[in-house]
């Protein structure tokens, strides 16, 4: 081993120690851990529950779709495999609700027309100035892959069981108690500017969106009894809403997941092959023979 690659080899193991002595300063300055919900899509057999990705796309369509964009949809994509399972026909009913600009046309003017499905859906605000103006100067983030940006460190020793149990859920786990963590009452001493409000979860806690859910505000689908098909509630709506989400942040998840259990199960088999052909090979030369 050369002088040089012991400085990189003890400079790599300097860096780990760091990231591990970093991770609980992180966790400790951020807002409150948000409690863990447990999610069809988790864990290496993970998947998407179609009926909760279509609840929170209507939950994302009536309420969080009139401020935050998701600018990366196509309408054609909710009718994808691993998705919502919406039809063509539900997806082109859909997409005509939408306006979208195009254009120019013969005498080089831009025209609305309605939505296709191969249309991205439509931004609520016409550029970044309006949303800010529309929020009290704050700009809602576009949806597109908000729920794989939002992570917060579990702080050590968590971090390492995440890596070895592939948990991905913090963004859908914040989301979740965002949407829970608003409180009329902020704690005695913390004030509240006008306009602004007081989220447990949210770093630091001022929030410049206003309480986006309350239950009962989104209808669900009924089921044959007559009975909405999940609670009608802001603990509900939340968890509907940030799996769909997700679905949006990474649509081929379900297939990414399959293909490394398929690499894990051929790796496992490969070994094991491996092992036996050594056995056979090596079953040939005896000690004896070798001192001949
Ligand atoms: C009236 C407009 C409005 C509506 C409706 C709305 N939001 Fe927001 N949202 C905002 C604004 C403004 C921000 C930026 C907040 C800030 O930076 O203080 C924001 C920020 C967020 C964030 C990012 C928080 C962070 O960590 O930075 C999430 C997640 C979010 N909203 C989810 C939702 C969901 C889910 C819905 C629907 C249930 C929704 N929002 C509905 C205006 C809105």
């Amino acid at each position: 081993m050369t002088m040089n690659t012991m400085h990189r080899l003890a400079a790599g193991v300097l860096a780990l120690a760091g990231v591990a002595f970093a991770a609980p300063a992180m966790a400790a300055e951020g807002a409150v851990v948000p409690p863990r919900q447990s999610w069809t899509f988790s864990g290496p057999f993970g998947h998407f529950d179609a009926t909760q990705l279509q609840r929170g796309f209507k939950v994302y369509r009536e309420v969080c779709g009139n401020c935050h964009g998701l600018r990366l949809l196509a309408f054609r994509n909710l009718a994808e495999e691993g998705g919502p399972g919406f039809s063509e026909s539900q997806v082109k009913a859909l997409a005509a609700e939408y306006k979208v600009k195009d254009g120019p046309n013969e005498s080089g003017d831009m025209f609305e027309r309605p939505a296709r499905p191969a249309d991205r859906m439509p931004p609520p605000f016409a550029n970044p100035q309006a949303a800010a103006a529309a929020n009290g100067g704050a700009i809602p983030p576009d949806f597109s892959v908000l729920a794989k940006a939002r992570t917060y460190e579990r702080g050590f020793p968590w971090f390492l069981f995440d890596m070895v149990t592939q948990f991905q859920e913090q963004g859908v786990d914040y989301i979740t108690a965002l949407m829970n963590g608003y409180e009329d009452n902020p704690p005695h001493g913390v004030e509240v500017p006008a306009g602004k409000y007081y989220n447990t979860y949210f770093p630091g806690h001022i929030i410049s969106m206003p309480k986006p859910l309350s239950d009962g505000q989104v209808e669900y689908p009924k089921t044959q009894d007559g009975k909405p098909q999940a609670p009608e509630t802001v603990a509900q709506y939340g968890k509907d809403v940030a799996a769909f989400m997700m679905w949006a942040a990474e649509p081929h998840l379900e297939a990414r997941k399959q293909l490394g259990f398929r690499v894990l199960s051929f790796l496992l088999v490969f070994a094991g092959l491996l092992y036996f052909t050594k056995k056979k090979i090596w079953s040939r030369v005896d000690g004896h023979a070798l001192t001949h």
